[in-house]
């Protein structure tokens, strides 16, 4: 999976159990990045909704949730792989902008990103593996990039990993079946169905998603936009339309609240961290809010996110982000009945996790 900011790795296995002791069949992940959590939900065998405002995040649902891997060809699409592996390099697009102007990517490698992204345009994109084969060329290409997980900034040094060629991969795709809706969620939530659970996962602060991977977005649309700043980001960053109100201090707390009010579910199960702008108490008053019974506060230590941990260097080399704090701490309300939210909080101390009323 690509390295993500507020990727809920640690957590999708408390989160997967959440969704068992909530006896739950269908689910809604909204703001759902990497798909990870959806992922999870999916191998519980839940039917899955996920969704994002981002592009690349809806490849990767249309991928790993939408696609049902029983029913996909294996040989067929391993084949297709293979030929995409098979391309020479070709000089383009991803080698000028991120390899040469910047340095994401080592340029061997770029240009056989520029190689096979061409390929996927020119004789791919009515394909029906269209989707798994573009994440797979995200998937590779993250594994070989020099950055710390973001694309704000990329290392001062050539990362060991930017040296291994680029190889694409079958994603392990899930069995089951589900459904990708890429919007904005202030709007999606409105058209959601009801489900059984619905889980929330919105950005913390003011680091915006659109501009942090504004390289898997341009490698996804195949727009080739201008670029600026020193990581060579999208000239549209700038748009107000690319700017999302969950990455602004003053309306988030309003348009978080009414998300939760609008989420149609028996079990609501919210994820936040102790260093953004609205307080728990808001947050479990707002699921009480919504209609529901009851709710609880799990709280996680988290090992904060590595790219605060090593500071952020620019194109000179330069350190420009300060080496920031080490602990943070991951919060999930678990809202519902009484009876469903005491199932659950005994499910979550049962796996030695301590519930904080
Ligand atoms: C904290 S991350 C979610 C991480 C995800 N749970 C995971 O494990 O990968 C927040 C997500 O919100 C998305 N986002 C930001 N503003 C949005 C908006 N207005 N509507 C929908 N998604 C938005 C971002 O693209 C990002 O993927």
């Amino acid at each position: 999976m690509i390295k993500y900011l507020g990727s809920k790795r640690t957590l999708v296995g408390v989160l997967g159990a959440i969704a068992q002791a909530a006896e739950a069949n269908t689910a809604v992940d909204l703001f759902t990045g990497t798909t990870r959590v959806a992922q999870e939900f999916k191998r519980q065998g839940l039917e899955v909704i996920a969704s994002d405002a981002a592009t690349y995040s809806d490849v990767l649902a249309k991928c790993y949730i939408e696609t049902d891997a029983d029913k996909i060809d294996r040989n067929e699409l391993q084949e297709k792989i293979d030929y995409l592996n098979s391309l020479s390099g070709l000089k383009g697009y991803v080698t000028e902008n991120f390899c040469i102007n910047a340095r994401f990517f080592q340029p061997k490698n770029g240009e056989r990103i520029d190689a096979i992204r061409e390929e996927l345009a020119k004789s791919f994109t009515k394909d029906e593996h269209y989707n798994i084969l573009l994440t797979s060329l995200m998937l590779a290409a993250d594994r070989v990039d020099s950055t710390t997980g973001q694309h704000m900034a990329y290392l001062k040094s050539w990362s060991h990993r930017s040296k291994h060629d680029l190889v694409l991969q079958i994603p392990e795709l899930i069995s089951g079946t589900g459904k990708s809706v890429l919007g904005l969620a202030e709007e999606v939530v409105e058209e959601l169905p009801s489900v059984d659970l619905f889980y929330m996962d919105p950005p913390y602060n003011q680091h915006r998603y659109f501009t942090n991977y504004h390289i898997w977005e341009t490698l996804v649309r195949w727009d080739k936009p201008e670029v600026y700043g020193v990581s060579n980001r999208r000239i549209d960053s700038r748009d107000l339309e690319n700017h999302s109100v969950f990455n602004k201090r003053k309306l988030m707390p309003n348009a978080f609240k009414d998300v939760i009010m609008k989420a149609k579910c028996e079990t609501l199960v919210v994820s936040y961290n102790n260093e953004s702008w609205v307080e728990p108490h808001d947050i479990a008053q707002a699921c009480l809010d919504s209609g529901h019974a009851s709710v609880a506060l799990f709280e996680f230590d988290y090992k904060r996110y590595i790219g605060s941990q090593i500071g952020i260097y620019n194109k000179a080399g330069d350190l420009v982000g300060s080496k920031g704090k080490r602990e943070n701490k991951e919060l999930i309300f678990v809202a519902g009945d009484f009876e469903r939210v005491e199932r659950i909080e005994s499910v979550v101390a049962g796996r030695g996790i301590e519930p904080r009323t």
